[in-house]
Order: C-alpha cells, then sequence, then structure tokens
C-alpha cells in the first residue's frame, strides 16, 4: 500500500543552532518542504536582523541535494518595538510572532510578563496581517498544570480577540478539548484563528508519561491531557476543518538534559514525523484526510502557495533507531527502538 501526497509543510518547530541545526534540519527536510522556525534560541531571536542571520545558518546547515525554506519567526518580549513588525511583514521571510508567557516552556524567560504589554505590538501585527503565535498557557503557578491551556483560553486568548478582531492568531500545540470548541467558535465568528496538532499529542494521553515508570522522552509543554482531550484532538486533525493543522512541536534535547533529575520539555519527533502521523490518520480510519491536514491548511492560513511536490509513504514496517549521534552527546527520538507502520520512500524524501 501507498500513498501519494503533496509535499506537507511543518506550522511549528525547533531547529536550535550549531551542532543540533544541522542533524534537526536534515530530519525535518527529508520530509518537509517549508517550516515554522521557532525562535527560542540562547538568546532569543527578537529582531529582523537577527531573524536574517539565523536564515542563513539554517540555510547554510541545509545536507546538499534538500530543498527547504525555513519561515522565520520573532520572539516577543515586553519590550519589542512596533516598528520591528513592519520591517518584518517586508522582510518577506518572516512570517509569525511568537507569544511566550514568561516562564512558560522551555527558553521562555524573556517572554511577556502581561499580555498586554504587547498592546501596540499586536495592533501593528493585525494592521500588517501577520500571524502570531502563542504558546497557549498561563504561568501562574497557583493553576494546575493541566488546567494552563484552558485558562489561558479564558483569560488571554478571549479578550485579545475583543481587543484585536483582526489579528491572525495561531494556538500552538493544542492539548484539550476546549481549544478545539474555542477555534472552531470563533472561525465560525469569521475571526482567523487555527491550532497545530503535534504526533505526540494526538498518539499519547498522559497515561503515556508514566507507562513502565517515568518517560522523559514523552514530556513535553504543554503537557499531554487526558484521553478525552486527545480524542478531541484527533476529531480535528482528521475533520478536514480548514483550521487545523500540522506542527510537530519536534523540540531537540541531549539525551542528557532529558534522562536529568530535572527533565526539560521537548519531544523529538522531526525523524519520522510524518509516518507517525499517517499510523495515527489510518488508525482513525481517516488516511483520505492527511492530505489537507499536512500539506493544504497551513499554507492556505498562512497565505502561502501550496507546494507542487509529491511525496510517497509506503506502508512497510521501519524501526526507529534508539538515538542520533550529535556532537558528543545522543539525541533520543520519540518512539525509539519501536516500529513504526510507514515509511517514506527515500527517492520522494530527497535523501
Ligand atoms: O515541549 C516543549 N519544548 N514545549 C515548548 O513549548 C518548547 C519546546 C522546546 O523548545 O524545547
Ligand atoms: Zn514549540
Amino acid at each position: 500500500m501507498r500513498l501519494t501526497l503533496t509535499r506537507p509543510d511543518d506550522w511549528h518547530l525547533h531547529l536550535r543552532d550549531g551542532a543540533m541545526l544541522s542533524i534537526a534540519l536534515a530530519h525535518s527536510a527529508r520530509q518537509f518542504a517549508r517550516a515554522i522556525v521557532m525562535p527560542n534560541l540562547k538568546p532569543p531571536v527578537t529582531t529582523v536582523a537577527e531573524a536574517t542571520a539565523y536564515r542563513a545558518r539554517i540555510l547554510a546547515a541545509l545536507p546538499k541535494g534538500l530543498a527547504f525554506e525555513p519561515l522565520m519567526t520573532l520572539y516577543l518580549t515586553d519590550h519589542t518595538p512596533p516598528e520591528e513588525i513592519r520591517k518584518a511583514a517586508d522582510s518577506g521571510f518572516v512570517k509569525g510572532v511568537k507569544l511566550y508567557p514568561a516562564g512558560a516552556t522551555t527558553h521562555s524567560a524573556a517572554g511577556l510578563t502581561r499580555i498586554e504589554n504587547a498592546n501596540p505590538v499586536f495592533a501593528a501585527m493585525e494592521s500588517a496581517g501577520l500571524p502570531l503565535l502563542m504558546h497557549g498557557e498561563v504561568t501562574d503557578p497557583e493553576v494546575d498544570i493541566f488546567d494552563r491551556e484552558k485558562v489561558f483560553l479564558d483569560t488571554c486568548f478571549a479578550p485579545l480577540i475583543q481587543r484585536f478582531p483582526g489579528l491572525k492568531a495561531v494556538m500552538e500545540h493544542a492539548t484539550t478539548r476546549e481549544t478545539v470548541e474555542f477555534v472552531r467558535h470563533h472561525y465560525r465568528a469569521g475571526v482567523a484563528i487555527a491550532a497545530t496538532l503535534t504526533a505526540h499529542h494526538l498518539r499519547y494521553n498522559r497515561n503515556a508519561l508514566f507507562q513502565g515508570g517515568l518517560r522523559p522522552h514523552r514530556y513535553c509543554l504543554p503537557v499531554m491531557k487526558r484521553e478525552t482531550h486527545r480524542l478531541a484532538l484527533l476529531e480535528a486533525a482528521t475533520s478536514g476543518h480548514p483550521a487545523f493543522f500540522l506542527g510537530t512541536d519536534s523540540a531537540p534535547h541531549p539525551q542528557n538534559a532529558k534522562e536529568a533529575a530535572s527533565c526539560c520539555a521537548g519531544c523529538y519527533s522531526a525523524p519520522h514525523a510524518l509516518e507517525l502521523y499517517a499510523q495515527i490518520f489510518e488508525s482513525a480510519g481517516a488516511l483520505d484526510k492527511l492530505e489537507a491536514f499536512a500539506s493544504f491548511n497551513g499554507a492556505d492560513f498562512y497565505g502561502l502557495p501550496r507546494n507542487r511536490e509529491k511525496i510517497t509513504l509506503l506502508k512497510k514496517a521501519q524501526n526507529v533507531p534508539d538515538h542520533y549521534p550529535v556532537a558528543g552527546a545522543t539525541l533520543v527520538p520519540l518512539c525509539a527502538g519501536e516500529t513504526l507502520d510507514w515509511q517514506m520512500q527515500p527517492e520522494t524524501g530527497g535523501t
């Protein structure tokens, strides 16, 4: 059995820098034509000048023979000047601005301390048509970690839409039924909002974090939720609804930082992302909806052309390696050591 699709894009990806960039980029570029590249480097990518330099490093690290277009983002801080938004929109390659509430996740310390601090920036984005990409979790330590996304919808996102009804906004890596309902509701009302969905949140519920012991390579933020939420995400992904599209949130960390007393958040799904999504869609009986989710809806939302090339997936078992070497360390992928049902036909992967 084979499945031929328009080459997909990844609308939420962490590529990092240096040695990690080389391996992460090679894995993603094998499958995806383009990716929205997250700006949470250390220090973060906050200006168009920094995004220009980071983009050049990505292109320099691209293996020969692979075509890949990095779509850059800026990291929103309390001090981002609204003038930077016009520059970003004019750059032609900055395609979004990322909102991290300060302290919400990996390398988010420079994020917004209060969402309202960025009101002038949101106004500039609304008029420039530049999308806001949100890590949608509140950081109040009083709020239970499993409720942080839902509370963000009520206390941050809903008021933001009221203030800036024309702002394009994406709830990144949605994890809850409430987010799916929120996006559907506002989309119906004509608001340009969407959500990306990761392979790991579609595949696992929170039990998977504790399956046979604590599983650090499945730990990410927002943390996985109960099965009812996973089922809602799966229904959204396989519905064909244009507001839901593929964003892996593949986020590499060295093995020693994952298998540590304080484990970093992030699942490294890049090497087999598309195969994972195919397996998930197949188990939901919805392989016919994979192309819209992976290759059409994101491009349409961002106002970019759909890709023209094709890739082919074969229904053929493959083993996921235990780890990859990276500059004196190792990197453990999601599903390490497991067997997946699908694989990309090599010549369509460009390698
Ligand atoms: O699990 C995550 N990892 N969630 C994020 O929001 C950030 C990411 C990372 O950069 O490692
Ligand atoms: Zn992310």
